[in-house]
């Protein structure tokens, strides 16, 4: 029953920098399996968060040795002999399906559970079904019981996706690298954590071009080998960070990102009346009230990220005027909606489509994470209500936030992450 507990009404300020990008390091970890030499791969600083402790579980039970060197993670996957992945585990970490490939291509076998039948509902898993079957695999869905079999190596083929799915992307860039023959993959996701995954796989001896791109080329190589990677910084956290300085009327300076990688946001925040400095990998927000944005609709890259949405709207709850809010990506991702509503703010949602009408204050209340984006955007707008705030089923956001508490009070907040259900006297 840990919460976090926030007093919020101070503008945020100072600098800060981000960890490696979540979305990264779990593929990254997932293609360790397709090195079989027992040279060992580093990871360089790899945050210690929920779903990376929860795909290292996963590692080990398939027999890999995962040890934390600081803040380094060192991987040997020279054992690695089990293609079960435990329906525990599974149900731990909902994008595990992009094991399926590393699997694939290492032991010509895989067994899953079923991503779906978790409280986000069933996770729509076709486009990685059907490309992994274009790379030759065999694969049987037993819906009753919840598991996917799939056998047989991959060979090369051509996969024309019908969404750009980060996931499917990935998954078939994993089963191509050690398939028999070359692989296209046309109508890829362009995400950079599918560039982080094909720099990683280059160093340790694989053959991929173009991501990046929509059109991912593959040349099928025996095996891979150790080495060494660090991901790039993470830009949903460092977009948290920014839109923390928005809603709080603060500056804030992210140092060590990728500013292109935060284009849309920061156009955004532009847009919306704040001043945007980039200067080398820093980035600086400061913000008095925000204007409203009349329209924003959330897209695959290098549009505006679906896992930026909770957090915007948080920022747009306090806008001066009506905003509007598209949601394309996923189809139900307004968990955190009621949430701000308690708050105060003034929210219709119809569909995919979300109306906020700006209001002048948020008062602090007790609020539940309905998943880990939703709970970013509660902690926004707690950070800049009046009053105190409470909110509740916090492990969702310690699986992509490490120390996030701590972070913010780093730039001037006030929030703690207390044990238990007692409300003691932390302010
Ligand atoms: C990844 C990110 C997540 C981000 C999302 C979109 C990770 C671990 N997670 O999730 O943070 O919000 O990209 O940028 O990297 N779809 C199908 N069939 C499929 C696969 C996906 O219909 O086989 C649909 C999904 O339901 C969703 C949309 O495609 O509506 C996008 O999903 P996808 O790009 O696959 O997201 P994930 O890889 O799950």
């Amino acid at each position: 029953m840990s919460k976090y507990l926030v007093r919020g009404g101070l503008p945020l300020a100072g600098k800060i920098t981000v960890h490696g990008a979540k979305n990264s390091i779990l593929p990254v970890l997932a293609a360790s399996l397709l090195n079989q030499t027992g040279e060992q791969i580093r990871l360089k600083k790899v945050p210690s968060l929920y779903d990376v402790r929860a795909m290292i579980s996963i590692l080990t039970g398939l027999g890999a040795q995962v040890e934390r060197d600081g803040e380094d993670l060192l991987l040997q996957t020279a054992n690695v002999d089990c293609y079960h992945v435990p329906e525990a585990l599974m149900r731990e970490m909902r994008s595990s399906i992009f094991l399926m490939g590393p699997l694939l291509g290492r032991l010509g076998r895989a067994r899953l559970c079923y991503p779906g039948g978790c409280k986000i509902g069933l996770r729509p898993i076709n486009l990685h079904l059907e490309g992994l079957r274009t790379l030759g695999a065999v694969i049987e869905v037993d819906e009753k019981e919840g598991y996917i079999e799939a056998w047989g190596r991959p060979r090369g083929g051509e996969v024309d996706l019908d969404y750009p799915s980060v996931g499917a992307t990935e998954n078939l860039i994993l089963a191509a690298v050690t398939a028999h023959g070359d692989t296209v993959i046309r109508n890829a996701a362009c995400e950079p954590e599918i560039v982080d995954l094909q720099n990683f796989l280059n160093i340790l001896g694989a053959k991929v071009e173009g991501a990046g791109s929509p059109v991912i080329k593959v040349k099928g190589v025996s095996g891979l080998h150790g080495g060494s990677y660090n991901v790039f910084p993470d830009r949903i956290v460092a977009g948290t960070f920014l839109l923390a300085a928005a809603i709080t009327r603060g500056s804030v300076t992210v140092e060590g990102v990728i500013p292109d990688h935060l284009k849309a946001l920061l156009r955004l925040l532009d847009q919306a009346g704040a001043s945007v400095k980039v200067a080398g990998s820093a980035v600086t927000v400061s913000a008095d009230r925000l204007k409203a944005v009349s329209r924003v609709e959330t897209k695959p890259y290098p549009g505006f990220p679906t896992d930026l949405q909770p957090p915007l709207v948080a920022c747009l709850t306090l806008a001066r005027g009506t905003s509007t809010m598209i949601e394309h990506v996923f189809k139900e991702r307004f968990h955190h909606v009621s949430e701000l509503r308690k708050m105060g703010a003034q929210i219709t949602v119809r569909g995919r489509q979300a109306v906020i009408n700006g209001v002048a204050v948020l008062n602090g209340a007790a609020v539940t994470a309905a998943d880990l984006r939703a709970g970013a955007a509660l902690v926004l707008a707690a950070l800049a209500a009046k009053g105190e705030s409470n909110i509740l089923e916090i492990h969702h956001i310690e699986r992509g936030y490490e120390r996030l508490p701590e972070a913010l009070r780093s730039l001037g907040a006030r929030i703690f992450r207390v044990e238990g259900v007692r409300e003691e006297a932390v302010f």
